[in-house]
């Protein structure tokens, strides 16, 4: 290609945009799904991948590469050395150990405290003002790992937390309801986990409380029939994970939706991971990490909300912050 008759082939300095760039620490089942999520929705204009295994990490990225003639044009870069998310404007951490059949997120602790203690300090380095955003499990627990290790203000450290469980929640209801889950609005809060807190009292469909119009569709919607919506909420991802190993595309699309309220600076309130102490009867000095909704911008999470909950749901909320405190406290950071 020759340049136009005048020769002007260059960008003016001051239309240029600030490219972004997003790196994917761990390329596996959740890594690349991440990847793969955010290529196609066109929200980077360069990928980095970090793994720890070289031929694997290297297939991922080719295998990607590989799909240019569909994508958007990115710049795909890996390394197993951290250096290669120099200048991060997003750091996704998917590394480390997954559960096998059976195993809680929280026995996968001490395999990934002592993983993010390797990985995080090079990530904060090379990347200082970044948003970190931590999906590794037990994501609360290391939300706060990430936060002590990078020295990054908690506006800037944020688990993918309940998201995920929010929009699962989400499908279960409008299987009920036979509504579209986007039009359910309904809140798992707490614990990415087995302590997790359906938010029944705020829950609505179309502006309508949805308690009233699952009581007036079903005769029988008790709290023992609500508590089993919740139960096959926590249970879902242990029924997937018995299935095929290991969740994936879930996570992809969740993780994609907040780097697009983060990077896109969209405002949009998504229940993820952050700093909940004091709020609803949290000890100011219990510095956990659970989800809340938070409104996400550019500049990471830009407020928390206050939600009104019922007693019964405060009373879970402080057992799920218990529950990641004793978890989080003994830790040696
Ligand atoms: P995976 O085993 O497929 O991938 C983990 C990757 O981490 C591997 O490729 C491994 O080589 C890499 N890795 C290990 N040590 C590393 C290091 N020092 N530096 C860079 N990379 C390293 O596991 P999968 O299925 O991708 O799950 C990853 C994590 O995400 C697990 O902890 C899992 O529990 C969690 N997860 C969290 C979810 C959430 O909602 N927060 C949902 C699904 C998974
Ligand atoms: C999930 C687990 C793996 O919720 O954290 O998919």
């Amino acid at each position: 290609f020759g340049p136009v008759a005048d020769g002007g082939s260059t960008t003016p300095t001051s239309h240029r945009r600030r490219l972004t760039k997003i790196s994917v620490i761990g390329a596996g089942n959740v890594g690349m799904a991440i990847a793969q999520t955010i290529l196609t929705r066109d929200m980077a204009d360069e990928i980095a991948l970090v793994d720890a295994l070289p031929d694997k990490l290297r297939g991922e990225m080719l295998d990607l590469q590989h799909a240019a003639a569909f994508l958007p044009r990115v710049r795909l870069v890996s390394d197993t050395d951290m250096s290669v998310t120099r200048g991060s404007d997003l750091a996704i951490v998917t590394a480390g150990a997954r559960q096998i059949p059976g195993e809680t997120r929280l026995n996968l602790l001490q395999r990934n405290v002592a993983l993010f203690r390797k990985i995080v300090p090079p990530l904060a380095e090379h990347s200082p003002e970044a948003l970190l955003l931590i999906v590794s499990n037990p994501v609360d627990v290391l939300t706060y790992v990430a936060w002590k290790l990078s020295g990054f203000p908690a506006s800037r450290v944020i688990g993918s937390g309940t998201n995920l469980d929010s929009s699962r929640f989400r499908f279960l209801l409008a299987e009920h309801l036979q509504v579209n889950a986007q039009d359910v609005q309904a809140y798992m809060v707490g614990e990415h986990g087995d302590s997790s807190v359906a938010i029944w009292s705020s829950m609505s469909v179309a502006g309508m409380p949805v308690l009233k119009s699952l009581r007036e569709s079903h005769e029988r919607f008790d709290e023992e029939a609500l508590e089993g919506i919740r139960r096959a909420v926590v249970d879902s991802a242990y029924e997937v994970i018995s299935l095929k190993g290991y969740t994936s595309w879930a996570i992809g699309y969740s993780v994609a939706s907040l780097a697009a309220s983060l990077l896109r600076d969209q405002h949009r309130i998504h229940p993820v991971s952050v700093l909940a102490s004091g709020f609803h009867g949290i000890p100011h000095d219990h510095q956990v990490f659970l989800s809340l909704p938070a409104r996400l911008g550019r500049a990471g999470v830009l407020g928390v909300a206050e939600m009104e909950l019922t007693e019964e749901e405060a009373r879970r909320l402080r057992r799920s912050a218990k529950t990641l405190w004793d978890n989080c406290h003994l830790l040696d950071l």
